[in-house]
């Protein structure tokens, strides 16, 4: 996979995407990834201008058109895949784990990340999706654009160690994962549930699921009722009787 990202700030991006799996990805060639500074498409000038006060008047600057159209354009042309564009925004649909997984469906990404008070409306004609990574304001859009590339890179072949590992992991099944335990099998008094030292791994693995269930019935409510029709008639005993433990302050 290609991603290019244009922003304001292009060396946020070294030491997250030169790092951990993200690095690994690259060093093997399963990632390519490049910052482009939106100041090289900025007007003609002396200060390099990519903003402007908003129309109507109001506090901060908004991204003008020009540069981000030229940018794309230019961006868009060293390769010969099209590319995906990708607008950050708070005002886009949430990003979540079915979101990241569709995206790493994609041979190419083209990330946009706003500063000050955002895009000029005529930005988002440029856009294939919009994406928000929360419901709160950041600054800019690195932050958000390196959530998108870390959760999506890690699903592409051939970058995590165990394929298995991502099958398992949170939200990927719908639900949050079972608790996890390493060495050593007791610690200040914590101990790691006999089960999971048996060696037994059918017990393991229904105890897993139920564990999952537990949690995510505990935590995400609305999870476990958009799961509900893919349960078994055990796991909805299960969840139900979490659903009915009286609350901590009842
Ligand atoms: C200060 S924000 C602008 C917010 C804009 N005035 C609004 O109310 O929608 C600057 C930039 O940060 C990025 N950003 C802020 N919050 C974000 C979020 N939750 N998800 C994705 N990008 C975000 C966007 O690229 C945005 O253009």
């Amino acid at each position: 996979m290609r991603i290019d990202v244009i922003t304001l700030f292009p060396e946020i991006f070294e030491p997250v995407i030169g790092s951990s799996m993200l690095g690994i990805a690259r060093d093997r060639g399963v990632l390519e990834f490049a910052a482009h500074d939106l100041r090289q498409w900025a007007l003609p000038g002396v200060h390099r201008q990519v903003d402007d006060a908003p129309y109507g008047g109001g506090a901060g600057m908004v991204l003008r058109p020009e540069p981000v159209y030229e940018a794309v354009d230019e961006v868009r042309a060293a390769d010969e895949r099209p590319g995906m564009v990708l607008l950050m925004s708070p005002q886009g649909e949430p990003f979540t784990q079915g979101v990241a997984e569709q995206l790493s469906g994609e041979s190419r990404l083209i990330l946009l990340c706003g500063r000050y008070e955002g895009f000029d409306e005529r930005i988002r004609a440029l856009a294939d999706r919009e994406v928000s990574i929360g419901d709160y304001v950041l600054t800019g859009g690195e932050l958000a654009a390196m959530v998108v590339c870390d959760a999506v890179v890690r699903l592409l072949p051939g970058v995590l160690g165990g394929e298995t590992s991502v099958e398992d992991e949170s939200f990927t099944t719908g639900l949050l994962e079972y608790p996890q335990y390493t060495r050593p099998a007791s610690f200040r008094g914590l101990d790691v549930p006999e089960i999971l030292r048996s060696g037994d791994h059918a017990r393991i693995a229904a105890w897993r699921r139920d564990e999952a269930i537990v949690r995510t019935a505990r935590r995400r409510p609305d999870l476990i009722a958009r799961a509900w029709n893919h349960l078994t008639d055990h796991e909805r005993d299960v969840a139900s009787r979490v659903i009915e433990e009286p609350s901590e302050d009842e």
